[in-house]
């Protein structure tokens, strides 16, 4: 600390906000000066030889001179290596049980006294040093990880440790969780903690709010998801590999994880990306459904002043025919920005403006954060003392914060009985009228004036009764914070599916619901880094995402708006958002002819609704992303790896948004097949690349020959739009109509198949007579 942090934290926080930053830093450190130790002396380890394997069931225990490896294969071609005893149990990532072991993979020995499980599906060759391939079972190796090495405390404590691992030299990395410079991920450092980066991000800032153990690799030899089981804090290294590097050779890809501790166990899951994200859904969970009414447009802001001023802008959507689905509270409308309270100067009917709202088709989401006011009297801070809720150092003493409201305290969601508790203040926010819910400062974040803005690392957690501390629960713990949010509302209100997204999570969270960006910087930077995340997290299992339209932190061109607003339409979470001092962002701010254009996507939006609430459901039933990137279906197009600013939406569409200032065209990659232009009609074929037009009025939409996609037609019922088979092709498409929100729709997937017939195009309803909608047929029939 010197007297410049001093100086910043009062500049940045206000005088009496920038002290108690300054103070809770200078606490943070004591704490754990006294209950984390230096660690001291280590020793070096790595495996040693093999000496030993014993068959198990699905694979085998294959014990070294000063180490042991558990392989096992389970039933859909899962691969899980762990070493010196580490089980899949107890993961803050997997649902519910490990999946049975593959009782027929059988163990054989390999070349140079190494031993291999071969499966139907894949093979894992462990050599007698350690080191662990994964390959398909024609042989290819999709990873090689060589022999870890951990450096043990003489003392005791946790062990540090190290993988490196090899993947192809064609090898692309994706995944990591939300990474602002993906989705590709270069060579560079990305850590695994999640990490408020205080203030606007762009590409350049690292980590984020969401980061995962979790790589996805797509080389020629196959797809792969490798995810190490651990939330500890960790750094990996990535470097993409050369093909006819030196003399010839071709240079691996290598990646190199180091972790301050916890276990050394791996999933790998092989297969196509589609099989992979299936695989990985099954593992950790399918994604929570979002209510349709999360997949129209929703807005934001930080400071909206008031209840006037709130219902004047639900008013100005109606009045200028703009749909709007959700308006969503921020801090300010909370009472001192205490959570779980309102400010009943500024909203003095909370409930009445919900209620009024709800009539004309708006929901009302308030933010949560978990940050609880230290301040007696206060009903969330009593119930919580008197629960024991709240996270205490190692003298048993309650970890003193700052946030937003001032001096705070932070419950400890890796308890059951604290999710539980926790879980029932969301009655409060019930009774005001809110709809959904946006967690916020989860990382978790406790302002310091210097030193990381957390808590400290020796802080106790309950870990589930286990036990441990922050260095193990800071990862997991806006996951479980989610978790206690959406069990609680599935008990308040059993009827209805929560809707629920938070800023940080870790594997797994999909389960609850889904995240947004964060403060994404105002910048063309930042919009690019809107799209890399939300691929990147589709990509490890998060489908439901998106950014603040127009940027957080700053006040965008009309240009720049309205070009986010248009990518942020073909997104699956659309929602404006800015704090302050920002001026106001509706779409009526910037000008006649941005508020036509706004206009427009808005209403294409909702056009398409009907096909965002069939890829919810294709999201929940095969983990697949709505928004996937161009080699989803194609992961051997090399060309399409290294394309990052264009994706697919579902199968049948294509976006591809403007991202750079002044661009009326822009060139468009296409995967194989005939593609049709949406605005004009005119076909294209792929594999290959098209310059169309992108004037401020629309970017590029492709759709994909032979799709159909259900839409809303001008009456409101749900239509089949239709685009024409190539010739001598087929086509396809799907439909699920969901019934409303309820927490167990009975819904059915529909299927559609399309094919020329004559100079029409024929379009049929599996296991039925009728196609039972309107279909109206797009692109051309003949030639
Ligand atoms: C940080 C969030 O990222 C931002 O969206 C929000 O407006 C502020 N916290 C205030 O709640």
């Amino acid at each position: 600390m010197d007297g410049r942090d001093l100086v910043r934290s009062v500049a940045e926080m206000g005088t009496a906000q920038g002290l108690r930053a300054v103070r809770a830093a200078w606490r943070r450190r004591r704490t754990d000066a006294v209950g984390l130790p230096a660690r001291g002396a280590e020793r070096a380890r790595v495996p040693g030889l093999l000496t030993d394997a014993e068959e198990r069931p699905g694979g085998a225990l294959l014990r070294f001179t000063r180490s042991e490896l558990r392989v096992q294969v389970s039933a859909g071609g899962t691969v899980f290596y762990a070493w010196d005893g580490a089980a899949p149990a107890p993961s803050y990532a997997l649902r519910g049980n490990p999946p049975e072991p593959d009782r027929r993979a059988v163990l054989e020995p390999d070349k140079d006294g190494g031993w291999r499980v071969v499966s139907e599906r894949v093979k894992v060759v462990v050599s007698r040093h350690g080191a662990v391939e994964v390959c398909t079972r024609g042989g290819m190796v999709l990873r090689r990880e060589l022999p870890p090495r951990w450096w043990e405390p003489l003392t005791g404590g946790p062990a540090r440790w190290v993988q490196r691992s090899e993947v192809a030299a064609d090898a692309r990395f994706f995944g990591l969780g939300g990474r602002a410079a993906g989705p590709r991920l270069r060579d560079g450092s990305y850590r695994l903690w999640n990490t408020d980066p205080g203030g606007g991000f762009g590409p350049g800032d690292d980590p984020l709010s969401v980061t995962m153990p979790v790589q996805l690799v797509v080389a020629d030899a196959g797809t792969h998801l490798a995810f190490y089981d651990n939330p500890w804090d960790g750094r990996v290294v990535l470097r993409e590999g050369e093909e006819g590097a030196g003399s010839g050779h071709d240079r691996p890809g290598t990646s190199e994880l180091r972790m301050e501790g916890g276990p050394l166990r791996t999933w790998v899951l092989v297969g196509t990306p589609a099989r992979v994200l299936r695989g990985w859904a099954v593992l950790t969970g399918a994604p929570a459904l979002p209510p349709s009414w999360a997949l129209g447009h929703h807005h934001a802001r930080l400071g909206f002043g008031g209840q006037r001023e709130v219902a004047l802008i639900a008013a100005g959507y109606r009045d200028r025919g703009l749909p709007l689905s959700a308006i969503h509270l921020d801090i300010d409308h909370l009472d001192g920005n205490r959570v779980f309270t309102v400010d009943h100067e500024r909203f003095p009917a909370l409930p009445k403006l919900a209620k009024e709202l709800r009539e004309q088709g708006v929901r009302l989401v308030s933010v949560v954060d978990p940050a609880v006011k230290a301040e007696p009297g206060l009903a969330a801070y009593e119930s919580g003392r008197a629960a024991d809720a709240f996270v205490r150092d190692g003298r048993g003493e309650t970890v003193r914060g700052v946030v937003w409201p001032g001096e705070t305290v932070f419950p400890d969601f890796t308890d059951p009985r604290v999710r539980k508790w926790w879980g029932g203040l969301y009655a409060e926010r019930l009774r005001q009228g809110f709809s959904g819910f946006w967690h916020d400062m989860n990382e978790p974040v406790s302002f310091a004036a210097f030193g990381e803005a957390t808590l400290p690392r020796s802080a106790r957690h309950a870990l589930e009764g286990r036990g441990g501390d922050h260095r193990e629960a800071h990862n997991v713990y806006g996951l479980q914070m989610a978790r206690a949010g959406f069990e609680g509302l599935r008990e308040l209100r059993p009827q209805q599916r929560p809707f629920l997204f938070s800023r940080s999570g870790w594997a797994g969270m999909q389960r609850y619901g889904g995240t947004w960006s964060g403060d994404v910087a105002t910048g063309w930077p930042g919009l690019r880094a809107s799209l890399a995340l939300v691929l990147g997290l589709g990509l490890c299992g998060v489908p439901y995402s998106g950014p603040d339209v127009g940027g957080y932190d700053g006040d965008p061109s009309p240009e720049l708006y309205l070009r986010w607003f248009q990518l942020g339409a073909y997104l699956p979470l659309f929602r404006t958002h800015s704090g302050h001092p920002t001026a106001r962002r509706e779409p009526w701010e910037f000008g006649g002819q941005v508020l036509e254009h706004a206009g427009a996507v808005l209403r294409e939006r909702m056009r398409l609704l009907p096909y965002w609430v069939t890829l919810s459901h294709i999201a929940r039933r095969s983990g697949a992303p709505y928004v996937r990137p161009l080699w989803w279906n194609t992961p051997e197009d090399r060309v399409l790896r290294d394309c990052e600013d264009a994706f697919l939406l579902g199968d049948a569409l294509l976006v591809a948004p403007v991202l750079e200032s002044g661009a009326e065209r822009r060139a468009v990659r296409l995967p194989r097949g005939r593609w049709y232009d949406t605005a004009t009609g005119t076909a294209y074929e792929g594999p290959g690349q098209v310059v169309l037009d992108a004037p401020l009025s629309r970017i590029p939409v492709l759709a994909r020959a032979g799709s159909v996609i259900p839409v809303r037609g001008d009456d409101g019922a749900v239509e089949l739009e239709v685009w024409a088979p190539a010739p001598g092709r087929s086509g396809k498409g799907f439909l699920v109509e969901d019934p409303g929100d309820g927490s167990r729709p009975r819904t059915e997937l529909q299927r559609f198949t399309t094919r020329l017939r004559g100079d029409g195009v024929a379009v049929e309803r599996e296991g039925a007579r009728d196609v039972g909608y309107r279909v109206r047929i797009r692109g051309v029939t003949a030639g």
